[in-house]
Protein backbone atom coordinates (compact mmCIF):
# COMPACT_ATOMS: atom_id res chain seq x y z
CA UNK A 1 0.00 0.00 0.00
CA UNK A 2 1.06 3.69 -0.59
CA UNK A 3 2.13 5.43 1.98
CA UNK A 4 0.04 8.72 2.71
CA UNK A 5 1.53 12.24 2.24
CA UNK A 6 3.07 13.51 5.10
CA UNK A 7 1.25 16.94 6.70
CA UNK A 8 3.90 19.39 5.69
CA UNK A 9 5.64 21.68 8.48
CA UNK A 10 5.21 25.70 8.56
CA UNK A 11 7.92 28.13 9.28
CA UNK A 12 6.02 31.24 10.56
CA UNK A 13 7.68 33.87 10.68
CA UNK A 14 6.56 37.61 11.38
CA UNK A 15 7.10 37.91 7.41
CA UNK A 16 6.03 34.85 6.01
CA UNK A 17 3.86 31.58 6.18
CA UNK A 18 4.94 28.71 3.65
CA UNK A 19 4.91 24.59 3.81
CA UNK A 20 7.96 22.50 4.01
CA UNK A 21 7.32 19.44 2.48
CA UNK A 22 8.89 15.97 2.93
CA UNK A 23 8.40 13.05 0.79
CA UNK A 24 9.74 10.42 -1.54
CA UNK A 25 8.05 11.50 -4.27
CA UNK A 26 7.16 15.27 -3.58
CA UNK A 27 8.07 16.59 -7.08
CA UNK A 28 5.47 15.03 -8.21
CA UNK A 29 3.33 17.91 -5.89
CA UNK A 30 5.19 21.08 -7.36
CA UNK A 31 2.55 21.92 -10.12
CA UNK A 32 -0.80 21.14 -7.47
CA UNK A 33 1.32 22.79 -4.76
CA UNK A 34 2.41 26.27 -7.04
CA UNK A 35 -1.54 26.85 -8.18
CA UNK A 36 -2.23 26.18 -4.55
CA UNK A 37 0.05 29.27 -3.42
CA UNK A 38 -1.40 31.22 -6.26
CA UNK A 39 2.32 31.19 -7.73
CA UNK A 40 0.96 31.44 -11.74
CA UNK A 41 4.03 33.53 -13.15
CA UNK A 42 6.24 32.35 -15.59
CA UNK A 43 8.83 29.93 -13.93
CA UNK A 44 12.41 30.16 -14.30
CA UNK A 45 14.49 26.80 -12.84
CA UNK A 46 17.73 27.45 -11.64
CA UNK A 47 19.29 23.75 -11.77
CA UNK A 48 22.59 22.44 -10.38
CA UNK A 49 24.72 21.05 -13.13
CA UNK A 50 24.56 17.59 -12.28
CA UNK A 51 20.93 17.11 -11.36
CA UNK A 52 19.89 18.90 -14.67
CA UNK A 53 19.19 16.03 -16.81
CA UNK A 54 18.05 13.08 -14.34
CA UNK A 55 15.84 15.73 -12.50
CA UNK A 56 16.09 19.26 -14.12
CA UNK A 57 14.51 18.08 -17.41
CA UNK A 58 11.68 15.48 -16.44
CA UNK A 59 10.72 18.95 -14.21
CA UNK A 60 10.33 20.78 -16.88
CA UNK A 61 8.40 18.72 -18.75
CA UNK A 62 6.39 17.69 -16.06
CA UNK A 63 5.64 21.53 -15.61
CA UNK A 64 4.90 22.19 -19.17
CA UNK A 65 2.55 19.53 -19.75
CA UNK A 66 0.43 20.72 -16.28
CA UNK A 67 0.29 24.32 -18.67
CA UNK A 68 3.24 25.84 -17.22
CA UNK A 69 5.54 28.69 -19.06
CA UNK A 70 9.29 27.51 -17.70
CA UNK A 71 12.64 28.21 -19.11
CA UNK A 72 15.62 26.51 -17.56
CA UNK A 73 19.52 27.54 -16.78
CA UNK A 74 22.26 24.98 -15.30
CA UNK A 75 24.63 26.36 -13.21
CA UNK A 76 28.12 24.24 -12.74
CA UNK A 77 28.31 22.53 -9.69
CA UNK A 78 30.53 23.65 -6.50
CA UNK A 79 30.75 26.36 -4.21
CA UNK A 80 33.33 28.78 -6.85
CA UNK A 81 29.47 28.97 -8.87
CA UNK A 82 28.23 30.92 -5.61
CA UNK A 83 30.14 34.16 -6.99
CA UNK A 84 29.29 37.52 -8.51
CA UNK A 85 30.03 36.46 -12.04
CA UNK A 86 27.29 33.83 -11.61
CA UNK A 87 25.22 35.87 -9.73
CA UNK A 88 25.51 38.26 -12.63
CA UNK A 89 25.20 35.78 -15.05
CA UNK A 90 21.73 34.73 -13.84
CA UNK A 91 20.19 38.10 -13.67
CA UNK A 92 21.04 38.94 -16.77
CA UNK A 93 19.12 35.97 -17.85
CA UNK A 94 16.48 36.91 -15.96
CA UNK A 95 16.13 40.45 -17.49
CA UNK A 96 16.93 39.95 -20.97
CA UNK A 97 14.54 37.50 -21.21
CA UNK A 98 11.63 39.32 -19.74
CA UNK A 99 10.82 38.51 -15.86
CA UNK A 100 8.31 39.99 -14.54
CA UNK A 101 7.26 40.63 -10.65
CA UNK A 102 5.02 37.42 -10.58
CA UNK A 103 7.31 34.94 -11.95
CA UNK A 104 8.73 32.75 -9.70
CA UNK A 105 12.22 31.04 -9.26
CA UNK A 106 12.73 27.42 -8.64
CA UNK A 107 16.26 26.10 -7.05
CA UNK A 108 16.42 22.63 -7.73
CA UNK A 109 20.00 21.69 -6.51
CA UNK A 110 21.82 21.82 -2.78
CA UNK A 111 22.69 24.88 -0.88
CA UNK A 112 24.78 26.03 -3.76
CA UNK A 113 22.09 26.47 -6.14
CA UNK A 114 19.52 27.03 -3.19
CA UNK A 115 21.52 30.38 -1.44
CA UNK A 116 22.34 31.47 -5.26
CA UNK A 117 19.02 31.48 -6.71
CA UNK A 118 17.64 32.70 -3.49
CA UNK A 119 19.85 35.54 -3.42
CA UNK A 120 18.78 36.33 -7.05
CA UNK A 121 15.04 35.71 -6.69
CA UNK A 122 15.47 38.45 -3.27
CA UNK A 123 17.16 41.61 -5.99
CA UNK A 124 16.21 40.64 -9.39
CA UNK A 125 13.26 43.24 -9.64
CA UNK A 126 13.76 44.45 -5.99
CA UNK A 127 12.58 40.87 -5.28
CA UNK A 128 10.61 37.77 -6.73
CA UNK A 129 8.76 34.85 -5.66
CA UNK A 130 10.88 31.83 -4.96
CA UNK A 131 10.90 28.00 -4.18
CA UNK A 132 13.31 25.78 -2.79
CA UNK A 133 13.17 22.16 -4.21
CA UNK A 134 16.58 20.80 -2.31
CA UNK A 135 18.40 17.68 -3.46
CA UNK A 136 20.93 16.97 -0.84
CA UNK A 137 20.50 15.96 2.43
CA UNK A 138 22.23 19.06 3.55
CA UNK A 139 19.71 21.14 1.61
CA UNK A 140 16.74 19.66 2.52
CA UNK A 141 17.34 19.62 6.27
CA UNK A 142 18.90 22.78 6.71
CA UNK A 143 19.90 25.08 3.89
CA UNK A 144 16.66 25.14 1.94
CA UNK A 145 14.81 26.42 5.18
CA UNK A 146 15.16 30.10 6.77
CA UNK A 147 15.48 32.30 4.51
CA UNK A 148 19.24 33.27 4.10
CA UNK A 149 19.70 33.44 0.42
CA UNK A 150 23.97 34.96 -0.71
CA UNK A 151 26.79 34.74 -2.52
CA UNK A 152 30.91 34.23 -1.31
CA UNK A 153 33.51 37.42 -1.60
CA UNK A 154 36.68 37.08 -2.71
CA UNK A 155 37.20 37.86 1.32
CA UNK A 156 35.11 35.32 3.09
CA UNK A 157 32.06 33.05 2.54
CA UNK A 158 28.31 33.87 2.48
CA UNK A 159 29.46 37.52 2.98
CA UNK A 160 27.05 39.14 0.82
CA UNK A 161 23.44 38.22 0.74
CA UNK A 162 19.83 38.95 1.80
CA UNK A 163 16.94 37.09 3.94
CA UNK A 164 14.42 36.15 1.45
CA UNK A 165 12.23 33.57 2.42
CA UNK A 166 10.86 31.28 -0.26
CA UNK A 167 7.18 30.50 -0.78
CA UNK A 168 7.65 26.75 -0.76
CA UNK A 169 10.39 24.15 0.16
CA UNK A 170 9.58 20.84 -1.66
CA UNK A 171 12.31 17.88 -0.35
CA UNK A 172 11.97 14.77 -2.52
CA UNK A 173 14.01 12.13 -0.42
CA UNK A 174 13.94 9.99 -3.57
CA UNK A 175 16.63 12.13 -5.44
CA UNK A 176 19.04 11.30 -2.33
CA UNK A 177 20.02 7.85 -4.04
CA UNK A 178 22.13 9.82 -6.59
CA UNK A 179 24.25 11.43 -4.07
CA UNK A 180 27.49 10.74 -3.73
CA UNK A 181 28.56 8.93 -0.56
CA UNK A 182 30.41 11.34 1.01
CA UNK A 183 27.96 14.17 0.29
CA UNK A 184 25.28 12.10 2.13
CA UNK A 185 27.61 11.57 5.05
CA UNK A 186 27.88 15.17 5.02
CA UNK A 187 24.18 15.72 5.32
CA UNK A 188 23.94 13.38 8.26
CA UNK A 189 26.03 15.40 10.14
CA UNK A 190 23.54 17.95 10.31
CA UNK A 191 20.50 15.51 10.84
CA UNK A 192 22.70 14.32 14.15
CA UNK A 193 23.68 18.56 14.85
CA UNK A 194 19.87 18.92 14.98
CA UNK A 195 19.17 15.77 17.40
CA UNK A 196 22.02 17.15 19.70
CA UNK A 197 20.90 20.99 20.02
CA UNK A 198 17.30 20.41 20.02
CA UNK A 199 15.97 16.77 19.61
CA UNK A 200 16.53 14.10 22.07
CA UNK A 201 14.78 11.91 20.63
CA UNK A 202 15.64 12.35 17.15
CA UNK A 203 19.44 11.58 18.26
CA UNK A 204 17.90 8.34 19.92
CA UNK A 205 16.18 7.32 16.77
CA UNK A 206 19.24 7.65 14.30
CA UNK A 207 21.24 5.68 16.70
CA UNK A 208 18.20 2.82 16.69
CA UNK A 209 17.45 2.86 13.01
CA UNK A 210 21.18 3.47 11.79
CA UNK A 211 21.13 0.71 9.30
CA UNK A 212 17.87 1.61 7.64
CA UNK A 213 18.57 5.14 7.22
CA UNK A 214 22.70 4.62 5.81
CA UNK A 215 20.52 3.11 2.91
CA UNK A 216 17.85 5.71 2.51
CA UNK A 217 15.14 2.66 3.42
CA UNK A 218 11.92 4.35 2.84
CA UNK A 219 9.64 5.08 4.56
CA UNK A 220 11.84 5.89 7.88
CA UNK A 221 14.27 7.98 5.99
CA UNK A 222 11.52 10.71 5.19
CA UNK A 223 10.49 10.45 8.22
CA UNK A 224 13.32 11.16 10.09
CA UNK A 225 14.78 13.69 7.36
CA UNK A 226 11.22 15.55 8.33
CA UNK A 227 11.85 15.38 11.82
CA UNK A 228 15.23 16.67 11.34
CA UNK A 229 14.01 19.57 8.72
CA UNK A 230 11.08 20.44 11.60
CA UNK A 231 14.04 21.56 14.19
CA UNK A 232 15.26 23.67 11.64
CA UNK A 233 11.96 25.27 10.94
CA UNK A 234 11.01 25.62 15.30
CA UNK A 235 14.56 27.16 15.40
CA UNK A 236 13.61 29.46 12.51
CA UNK A 237 10.27 30.46 13.18
CA UNK A 238 10.85 31.50 16.66
CA UNK A 239 14.06 33.83 15.53
CA UNK A 240 13.99 34.73 11.80
CA UNK A 241 17.13 37.06 11.63
CA UNK A 242 19.37 35.26 14.25
CA UNK A 243 19.30 37.66 16.82
CA UNK A 244 19.36 34.93 19.57
CA UNK A 245 17.90 31.48 19.18
CA UNK A 246 19.09 31.03 15.24
CA UNK A 247 22.69 30.80 16.41
CA UNK A 248 22.48 27.38 18.19
CA UNK A 249 22.44 26.06 14.72
CA UNK A 250 25.93 27.47 14.99
CA UNK A 251 26.43 24.06 16.79
CA UNK A 252 30.30 22.79 15.46
CA UNK A 253 30.14 25.52 13.13
CA UNK A 254 32.64 28.26 14.71
CA UNK A 255 35.66 25.01 14.77
CA UNK A 256 34.30 23.54 11.55
CA UNK A 257 34.32 26.77 8.98
CA UNK A 258 37.75 27.52 10.82
CA UNK A 259 39.18 24.16 10.05
CA UNK A 260 37.91 24.62 6.53
CA UNK A 261 39.98 27.75 6.17
CA UNK A 262 43.02 26.47 7.60
CA UNK A 263 42.88 23.46 5.59
CA UNK A 264 41.54 24.69 2.06
CA UNK A 265 37.92 25.04 1.19
CA UNK A 266 36.82 21.78 -0.75
CA UNK A 267 39.79 19.79 1.22
CA UNK A 268 36.83 18.25 3.94
CA UNK A 269 33.28 18.64 2.94
CA UNK A 270 31.51 21.36 5.16
CA UNK A 271 29.23 18.56 6.79
CA UNK A 272 32.80 16.60 7.78
CA UNK A 273 34.40 19.58 9.25
CA UNK A 274 31.02 20.34 10.96
CA UNK A 275 31.82 16.74 12.79
CA UNK A 276 34.81 17.63 13.74
CA UNK A 277 33.73 20.85 15.29
CA UNK A 278 30.89 19.27 17.11
CA UNK A 279 33.48 16.78 18.25
CA UNK A 280 35.43 19.09 19.96
CA UNK A 281 32.73 21.43 21.08
CA UNK A 282 31.81 18.88 23.39
CA UNK A 283 35.27 18.06 24.55
CA UNK A 284 35.29 22.19 25.46
CA UNK A 285 31.50 21.48 27.16
CA UNK A 286 32.90 18.72 29.26
CA UNK A 287 35.87 20.21 30.35
CA UNK A 288 33.72 22.99 31.76
CA UNK A 289 31.36 20.47 33.25
CA UNK A 290 28.40 21.05 31.23
CA UNK A 291 28.60 17.86 29.31
CA UNK A 292 29.29 14.39 30.64
CA UNK A 293 31.82 12.41 28.76
CA UNK A 294 29.92 9.48 28.53
CA UNK A 295 27.66 11.70 26.46
CA UNK A 296 30.56 12.98 24.42
CA UNK A 297 30.92 9.42 23.58
CA UNK A 298 27.65 8.90 22.38
CA UNK A 299 27.97 11.58 20.02
CA UNK A 300 31.25 10.44 18.76
CA UNK A 301 29.98 7.09 18.16
CA UNK A 302 26.60 8.63 16.14
CA UNK A 303 28.90 10.39 14.08
CA UNK A 304 31.02 7.87 13.05
CA UNK A 305 28.01 5.32 12.40
CA UNK A 306 26.94 7.65 9.26
CA UNK A 307 30.93 7.93 8.25
CA UNK A 308 31.86 11.07 9.47
CA UNK A 309 35.20 12.11 11.28
CA UNK A 310 36.02 13.52 14.39
CA UNK A 311 39.42 13.99 14.36
CA UNK A 312 41.31 17.44 13.36
CA UNK A 313 43.71 16.08 10.63
CA UNK A 314 47.04 15.41 11.34
CA UNK A 315 48.49 18.55 9.38
CA UNK A 316 46.21 20.99 11.46
CA UNK A 317 48.07 23.94 13.45
CA UNK A 318 45.68 24.23 16.38
CA UNK A 319 47.07 27.89 17.05
CA UNK A 320 45.94 28.93 13.42
CA UNK A 321 42.81 27.15 13.56
CA UNK A 322 41.92 29.38 16.91
CA UNK A 323 42.92 32.34 15.06
CA UNK A 324 41.06 31.77 12.67
CA UNK A 325 37.61 31.22 15.03
CA UNK A 326 38.18 34.93 15.52
CA UNK A 327 36.74 35.58 12.16
CA UNK A 328 33.04 34.11 12.73
CA UNK A 329 30.37 35.95 11.84
CA UNK A 330 28.69 35.27 15.72
CA UNK A 331 32.03 37.19 16.85
CA UNK A 332 31.01 39.97 18.95
CA UNK A 333 33.83 42.58 20.28
CA UNK A 334 36.45 39.90 19.48
CA UNK A 335 34.62 37.40 21.81
CA UNK A 336 33.69 34.14 20.66
CA UNK A 337 30.37 32.74 21.23
CA UNK A 338 30.50 28.93 21.75
CA UNK A 339 27.42 26.95 21.38
CA UNK A 340 27.87 24.26 23.84
CA UNK A 341 26.17 20.71 24.41
CA UNK A 342 24.60 20.29 28.37
CA UNK A 343 23.35 17.20 27.61
CA UNK A 344 21.56 15.33 24.22
CA UNK A 345 19.14 17.46 22.98
CA UNK A 346 20.27 21.14 24.61
CA UNK A 347 23.20 23.35 24.16
CA UNK A 348 24.01 26.78 25.96
CA UNK A 349 25.74 30.03 24.61
CA UNK A 350 28.92 30.60 26.08
CA UNK A 351 31.39 34.04 25.85
CA UNK A 352 34.05 33.12 28.31
CA UNK A 353 35.75 30.05 26.99
CA UNK A 354 39.46 30.51 27.00
CA UNK A 355 41.69 30.53 23.83
CA UNK A 356 43.79 28.10 25.76
CA UNK A 357 41.74 25.52 26.31
CA UNK A 358 40.03 25.99 22.72
CA UNK A 359 43.89 25.28 21.67
CA UNK A 360 44.02 22.58 24.10
CA UNK A 361 41.15 20.86 22.88
CA UNK A 362 42.24 20.67 19.32
CA UNK A 363 45.61 20.11 20.17
CA UNK A 364 44.42 16.88 21.74
CA UNK A 365 40.61 16.57 21.78
CA UNK A 366 41.02 13.34 24.30
CA UNK A 367 43.34 14.37 26.70
CA UNK A 368 40.41 15.80 28.44
CA UNK A 369 40.12 16.30 32.45
CA UNK A 370 36.35 16.07 33.09
CA UNK A 371 35.15 18.56 36.36
CA UNK A 372 31.41 16.82 35.72
CA UNK A 373 31.15 12.91 36.91
CA UNK A 374 29.61 10.58 34.82
CA UNK A 375 25.68 10.52 34.69
N1 LIG B 1 21.14 29.21 3.54
C1 LIG B 1 21.42 28.49 4.59
O1 LIG B 1 20.76 28.59 5.64
C2 LIG B 1 22.53 27.50 4.51
C3 LIG B 1 22.71 26.57 5.54
C4 LIG B 1 23.72 25.62 5.41
C5 LIG B 1 24.54 25.64 4.29
N2 LIG B 1 24.36 26.56 3.32
C6 LIG B 1 25.20 26.58 2.11
O2 LIG B 1 24.99 25.36 1.41
C7 LIG B 1 26.12 25.09 0.60
C8 LIG B 1 26.44 23.62 0.70
O3 LIG B 1 25.33 22.89 0.25
P1 LIG B 1 25.42 21.36 -0.18
O4 LIG B 1 26.17 20.60 0.85
O5 LIG B 1 24.06 20.94 -0.54
O6 LIG B 1 26.41 21.41 -1.42
P2 LIG B 1 26.20 21.54 -3.01
O7 LIG B 1 25.03 22.35 -3.35
O8 LIG B 1 27.52 21.95 -3.55
O9 LIG B 1 25.92 20.02 -3.43
C9 LIG B 1 26.91 19.05 -3.17
C10 LIG B 1 27.23 18.23 -4.43
O10 LIG B 1 26.19 17.30 -4.68
C11 LIG B 1 25.77 17.39 -6.04
N3 LIG B 1 24.34 17.03 -6.01
C12 LIG B 1 23.33 17.75 -5.48
N4 LIG B 1 22.21 17.02 -5.45
C13 LIG B 1 22.51 15.82 -6.00
C14 LIG B 1 21.76 14.65 -6.24
N5 LIG B 1 20.49 14.52 -5.83
N6 LIG B 1 22.39 13.61 -6.84
C15 LIG B 1 23.69 13.70 -7.19
N7 LIG B 1 24.46 14.77 -6.96
C16 LIG B 1 23.87 15.81 -6.39
C17 LIG B 1 26.09 18.81 -6.44
O11 LIG B 1 26.25 18.90 -7.83
C18 LIG B 1 27.40 19.03 -5.70
O12 LIG B 1 28.46 18.48 -6.44
C19 LIG B 1 27.23 26.00 1.08
O13 LIG B 1 27.43 27.00 0.13
C20 LIG B 1 26.68 26.61 2.36
O14 LIG B 1 27.16 27.90 2.61
C21 LIG B 1 23.36 27.47 3.40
Amino acid sequence: MKNPTPEPLYVTTPTARYPVLVAPDALHMLPDLLAEHALHGKLWLICDSNVAAPYGTPLMQQLQAAGWQIEAYSVPSGEASKNAEQYGQLCTWLIANGVERGDVVLALGGGVVGDLAGFVAASVLRGIAFVQLPTTLLAMVDASIGGKTGINHPLGKNLIGAFHQPRLVLADTRLLRSLPPRELAAGWAEVIKHGVIYDAGLFALLEQHATELTQLEEPRTSSIIRQAAAVKVAVVSQDEHERGLRMILNYGHTLGHALEAATGYGTLLHGEAVAIGMHAAAGIAVTLGLFTPAERTRQQALLHTYGLPTAFPTTTDPQAVVALTLRDKKVQQRRVRWILPTTIGAVTIRADVPAELVQAVVAEPDALHPSRSEA
